[in-house]
């Protein structure tokens, strides 16, 4: 399977890195970075300092540093440390692992390059998708399929965290992200209703330090950081794995509930962000979905499935 990993390094998109890395049947074509869980350059050096720790020879291409209303802005450093993976040491990476040209630019390339055969895996802001998407509208048509973590819609009672209306990768750039939403190409949400399924508790954390080498520890650190987050905001003895499930998606869609039917994002107002899906059997009667093509969200999964699978992978 092809893959453009869009990106925002981050802790749970380092645990979606690894897995990435460690599956024989992914053929990862890129990553490419935006700005969320830190600034861009912070983002980006976080995707080199990964590549070559989890010996990834895709090129990493940076993105977007600001919203496409140009808004510069990162998520607070709360959640992923002001270096982005939890305040862990990151050695001086080598710059010229940073490929040239600009991430949007790549997408498009790819997706002529590859026509049908790309899974885009997108796991922070949506700004990059967009801005290929309004360069040139009609390579929508050549992606397989664009899986995102983004969104919560209130599936399983679940309502965001950023706001109690909208998650942070949506949040981050709404406008982005309706934009996705609208294209003419399969869109796969996994949201915040699937991936606070996805706990790694202490006992799991521990267990990937000891039975994963290395990488495994370097996970486990990072989480100590995010871990204090999850505890002081919501009490969860442990971390959640959000991006790491879109790559589980790309692999098991089989393991997911889901439900189809038009998506749009809230664009401004107290709920900006907030993600809403109208059923597939009532879009025609609701002139802000009817000309939406139909997306798919994700409803439920398995989770064990997920963490077993996911750590006999990495
Ligand atoms: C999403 O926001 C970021 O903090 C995480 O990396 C994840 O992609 C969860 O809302
Ligand atoms: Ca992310």
């Amino acid at each position: 399977m092809k893959v453009i990993f869009d990106t925002d390094p981050g802790i749970d998109d380092a645990m979606a890195l690894l897995y990435l890395s460690k599956l024989p049947e992914i053929d990862l074509l890129g990553i490419t970075t935006v700005v969320g869980n830190a600034d861009l350059a912070t983002t980006t050096r976080n995707a080199l300092f990964l590549k070559e720790r989890f010996g990834l020879s895709a090129p990493v291409v940076q993105g977007a540093g600001k919203t496409l209303d140009g808004v510069e802005k990162a998520e607070p450093v709360i959640v992923h440390g002001v270096n982005g993976l939890g305040e862990i040491e990151i050695p001086p990476v080598d710059e010229n692992g940073l490929a040239s040209g600009e991430a949007s630019q790549f997408i498009i390339d790819m997706l002529k390059a590859h026509p049908g055969e790309i899974s885009i895996i997108a796991v922070g802001r949506m700004t990059n998708l967009a801005l290929a998407l309004r360069a040139e509208p009609e390579v929508a048509k050549l992606a397989k399929q664009v899986v995102i973590m983004g969104g919560a819609f209130g599936y399983q009672g679940r309502s965001g965290n950023i706001t109690p209306a909208a998650e942070a990768n949506i949040h981050g750039d709404p406008v982005a992200a309706d934009e996705i939403f609208a294209a003419d190409w399969p869109v796969v949400v996994v949201g915040l209703d699937v991936t606070h399924d996805i706990i790694l508790d202490t006992a799991y954390l521990e267990s990937l330090s000891r039975e994963v080498g290395e990488n495994g520890t370097l996970l486990a650190q990072m989480c100590e950081h995010y871990a204090r987050f999850y505890k002081e905001m919501m009490g969860l003895s442990g971390v959640v794995g959000h991006d790491l499930l879109a790559v589980t998606y790309a692999l098991h869609p089989e393991w997911f509930e889901t439900r189809r039917g038009p998506v749009l994002v809230v664009r401004e107002g107290v709920a900006v962000g907030q993600t809403i899906q109208m059923p597939e059997s009532r879009k025609g009667g609701h002139p802000d979905w009817a000309n939406r093509p139909v997306q798919t969200v994700c409803t439920g999964v398995d989770a064990g499935k997920v963490l077993r699978h996911y750590r006999e992978t990495v």
